[in-house]
């Protein structure tokens, strides 16, 4: 089996290069300018570079409305996030369908877009269909709620990348394609992460590997809440733990760039998606999956898949149980392969490895390896 085929059957590639890009940055000058939120520019990227494959643009409404409707754009590819871009409404009234407008970030310009359709957001449907809920204590709906509710929709042309944090360790998605096939990999399992490798992690990761010729370690580098750890420190984690613990002929380690939205089963499926761009055939789908506070079931983002065909998901989703260290059985085990009473258990929530690491006081061995917990108490 080779690598999985891009969602849609091609990878989409809408940035400029050389002397087109040097025409289009001329005639953008004259455009009207339009600012992006790191979230957005996020967004422009993964386009452009195709992880977000078949999508061109900024959804349109009819795309919009069908992603948050039913998941599948109308060509009915699957996404599970609407990918869109808000626009204040005093700028909004500058705009008409058809003009093309400049994207910038930071001063610097990044694209330009065709306007294609100016639609009104309903951000109380959107964010309890997103979502499973309105309330503002859920930082995805509250990133949301804070938007103008007027939305652009048009194909990009990426200019210039934008500036996000470890950009330079992001590999497109023709570059993983282009590592793992060099590996020899035909089939390979991405890993979404937005916290330092804990031994649950490592053991679901290595029972996967497996199965596949490689792991692609695909860490979020995005915009994440406050309190999840600094994506510096988490990298410096995952290079300590892939150099002591890993082979590293069975290893890409390469960064996401997307923002976290922590929409739990639909990012699920989203995250599935583009690590599909990537190449991925196989993805982990692991307990809480993308989940923030209690909002979402353990095994919510499991259930999800069971609304696709296997054609239609052109990825393997794998699922694993709440891992947790055993020591009766001495090592990681799920309750599907360790029968001994959860007093012999050890497993720790993030929030309380945050704790722990905010007194100076290092996680568990059996949970964090401590090579691991070295980095991430010498923050
Ligand atoms: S996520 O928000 O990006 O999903 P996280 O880094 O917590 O973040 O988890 C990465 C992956 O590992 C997810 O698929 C998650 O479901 C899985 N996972 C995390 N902890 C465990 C655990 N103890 N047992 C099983 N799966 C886990």
């Amino acid at each position: 089996m080779p690598l999985a085929l891009p969602n849609g059957g091609k990878l989409i590639n809408r940035e400029a290069k050389g002397e087109a890009a040097m025409e289009l940055s001329l005639r953008a000058r004259e455009m009207v300018h339009l600012a992006l939120d790191a979230v957005q520019a996020a967004d422009l990227l993964l386009i452009a570079t195709g992880a977000l494959s078949p999508l061109t643009g900024f959804m349109n409404r009819e795309e919009f409305t069908s992603v948050v409707e039913c998941m599948r754009l109308p060509s009915g590819h699957v996404l599970g996030l609407p990918i869109f871009l808000a626009v204040d409404s005093s700028v909004s009234r500058e705009l008409s369908i058809g003009q093309k407008v400049a994207l910038f970030r930071q001063g610097k310009m990044l694209a330009v877009m065709t306007i294609e359709d100016i639609f009104t957001h309903n951000k109380e449907v959107t964010v309890r269909a997103v979502f499973g809920t309105a309330d503002t204590a859920h930082p995805g709906v509250a990133y949301v709620l804070a938007q103008s509710e007027v939305l652009i929709g048009g194909p990009v042309t990426m200019i210039n990348r934008p500036s996000l944090p470890f950009l330079d360790l992001a590999m497109d998605p023709a570059e993983v394609r282009a590592r793992a096939a060099a590996l020899g990999w035909q089939t390979m399992v991405g890993f979404q992460t937005r916290n330092p490798i804990h031994r649950a992690h490592e053991y679901i990761q290595k029972c996967a590997m497996e199965i596949v010729d490689g792991l692609l370690l695909h860490p979020l580098m995005g915009e994440t809440k406050a309190d999840d750890v600094p994506a510096a420190v988490r990298l410096d984690s995952y290079r300590k733990i892939l150099d002591l613990y890993y082979p590293a002929d069975r290893v890409i380690l390469s960064a996401f760039p997307a923002a976290m939205r922590y929409a739990g089963p639909r990012e699920a499926v989203f995250h599935a998606i583009c690590r599909r761009n990537y190449g991925c055939t196989h993805f982990i789908v692991g307990r809480d999956h993308a989940g923030v506070g209690s909002f979402y079931g353990t095994y919510d983002a499991q259930r999800i898949f069971t609304a696709f065909t296997a054609e239609e998901l052109g990825i393997q989703p794998l699922f694993f149980e709440h891992s947790f260290y055993c020591r009766i059985c001495g090592q990681m085990a799920t309750a599907k392969t360790c029968p001994h009473n959860s007093d012999a258990h050890i497993s720790l929530s993030g929030t309380k490895v945050r704790s722990l690491l905010s007194q100076r006081l290092a996680p568990p061995p059996e949970l964090t390896r401590p090579e691991v917990a070295a980095v991430l108490l010498d923050q």
